[in-house]
Order: structure tokens, then C-alpha cells, then sequence
């Protein structure tokens, strides 16, 4: 395994796109079959090598600290009652990474979530895991990008060709290729309207930093939106050292979006011994009652 071993996990947001049921429940607790979404995201870092993580929390975020601390009453009862594969199930979430909390006080950003994690991460190389990215890969992707940084020293991004359309949803990264898959990045810019983007290359939620982001960040003003942008932060440490971009090629939901989050529980219901055969007829007969075909 390599050198870095902590991850952040920026989980304050307010999750207005998915209103009304993130106004009590956070949305990195909207299940996906049956497990939160951050639980994916904690399970990719782990088999990445990750093995602490730190999640970046605020108001009303209490029940995703209850899901990775133990549950002893609840343990009780399925001893209790023998059913052991669930026991195993729910033991196994507070034993897979020393998870860690602290709180942004303010919603200023993501680069401002990032800079919260500076006295955990310390002097350390670390990685950005933002939850809206749900990796179906095995962690390929994360453990690519882990061997970049290995390799250069350097900080690296996940990037990924998107339209014109999409790039302003996006930082959109100026590179010029290093290698099959891996750019040297010279440029981002934080969500440009369609006309302006310098390229059509994302930025995806998984990143290697370096702690120089962390000065990076302290010198950041408040970009898009008057928030603490991490993309101005990244123009301003790749004017300073290295940055890489490793393509991202497939595997990935985009939780933050309504239909590929649907698409996303139906394709990891379809991957589950338990619930294929059922799922697969459901869909038959959704397809013959609408017509579908
Ligand atoms: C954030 C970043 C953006 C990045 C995106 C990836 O935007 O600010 O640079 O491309 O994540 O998902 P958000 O999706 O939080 O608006």
C-alpha cells in the first residue's frame, strides 16, 4: 500500500436538489438498495487503502455519525433473536475505517470544507471523496489517481470528457496529455457558462491533494456563488507544483442527479444475488404495462 491513508469526506452540503427529504435527513444518508450513500464512498477509500477517514459535517448531519458508531442496543437484538448475517452487517459499518467528524460552521464552500480538515490531515498527502460520485469500480479510479501521486509527488484530479452543455456544472480543467490517461493540468475554471469553457474536461469528486492546498486554499477568495471555491484553490497550487488529471473511464452514478440516482439503486439492486431475479421481473413488467419496448 502506498503512503496516503487519509481521507475527507465533505458532507455538510445542504442538499437542495433533493428537497424535500434532505430538510431532515441528510442526503449522504439517502439509501442506495439498503446502504447509505456515504457508506459506498467510506467502503471505495478502504479498498483503495484508505484507513482513516474524516468527514466534514454541519447542522442536522447527526445521523451519519450514528451510522458509523456502534449500536449496541440494536446488536443486542439481533444477537438475541440469531439473526447473525445482519449482526455481522451492522457490526461491520463502525469497524470498516477509524471514521473521524468535524464540523464546518458555515456553508462558505467546498474549499472552505476542505481547509477544515487541515489540523486532522496535518503534514500528509490526502484525499477529497465527495459523495455525489458514487464508484462502482472496485475503486479503480481512486487507486489510479493514488498511483499518479506515488509515482510524481504530485496532486491529482479525476477528470472526465463531458458535452459543452454539462462543462458548466463543472471545474472545467485546461491539460495536455502526459500519457495514456493522464494529464499535466495548466488550468481550471469553476463552472463556466457553456461559451467561455476553456475545455470540455470535468472535474469529477475524487482528488489527491497535497497539504500545499491547504495555503492554496487560505489564499482563495470567495469565487462562484461568493463561496471558498476548491477549484480556485487548485488554480492556484498548479501555478505552484504539479497537478495531474487521471481519465476517468466507467463505473460512476452521479447521486446528486435525481434519475441517475434511481438508475443507480435499480443497477445495484440488479448486481445482488438476493434481489436480481425480482428486480429483473419488475422491470419486464414495467416495460410491457408502458409499453416500452
Ligand atoms: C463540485 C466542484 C466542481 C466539481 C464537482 C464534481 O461542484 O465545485 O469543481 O467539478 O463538484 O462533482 P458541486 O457538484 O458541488 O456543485
Amino acid at each position: 500500500m502506498g503512503s496516503v491513508r487519509k481521507a475527507v469526506l465533505p458532507a455538510a452540503g445542504l442538499g437542495t436538489r433533493f428537497l424535500p427529504i434532505t430538510k431532515s435527513i441528510p442526503k449522504e444518508m439517502l439509501p442506495l438498495v439498503d446502504k447509505p450513500a456515504i457508506q459506498y464512498v467510506v467502503e471505495e477509500a478502504v479498498t483503495a487503502g484508505i484507513t482513516d477517514v474524516l468527514v466534514i459535517t454541519g447542522r442536522g448531519k447527526g445521523a451519519i455519525e450514528d451510522h458509523f458508531d456502534r449500536n449496541v442496543e440494536l446488536e443486542q437484538v439481533l444477537e438475541r433473536s440469531g439473526k447473525h448475517a445482519l449482526l455481522a452487517e451492522v457490526a461491520a459499518t463502525d469497524q470498516l475505517a477509524d471514521v473521524h467528524f468535524v464540523r464546518q460552521h458555515e456553508a462558505l464552500g467546498l474549499g472552505h470544507a476542505v481547509s477544515v480538515a487541515e489540523p486532522h490531515v496535518g503534514g500528509e498527502p490526502f484525499v477529497v471523496m465527495l459523495g455525489d460520485d458514487i464508484m462502482v469500480d472496485d475503486a479503480a479510479l481512486l487507486t489510479r489517481m493514488l498511483a499518479v501521486h506515488e509515482e510524481t509527488g504530485g496532486s491529482v484530479l479525476a477528470v472526465l470528457e463531458v458535452t459543452r452543455e454539462e462543462i458548466s456544472a463543472y471545474g472545467a480543467l485546461t491539460a495536455e496529455p502526459v500519457r495514456e490517461g493522464v494529464v499535466r493540468a495548466r488550468g481550471v475554471v469553476e463552472k463556466p457558462a457553456p461559451d467561455d469553457a476553456p475545455s470540455t474536461l470535468a472535474v469529477i469528486g475524487r482528488y489527491v491533494f497535497t497539504p500545499g492546498i491547504f495555503d492554496a486554499l487560505r489564499e482563495t477568495s470567495p469565487g462562484v456563488g461568493g463561496e471558498i471555491q476548491l477549484t480556485d484553490a487548485i488554480g492556484i497550487l498548479l501555478e505552484r507544483e504539479p497537478v495531474y488529471g487521471v481519465i476517468f473511464r466507467d463505473g460512476r452514478y452521479d447521486a446528486g442527479k435525481k434519475v441517475d440516482f434511481l438508475r443507480a439503486n435499480i443497477e445495484l439492486g440488479l448486481a445482488r444475488d438476493d434481489l436480481r431475479d425480482e428486480i429483473e421481473q419488475m422491470l419486464r413488467v414495467l416495460v410491457r404495462d408502458r409499453g416500452l419496448t
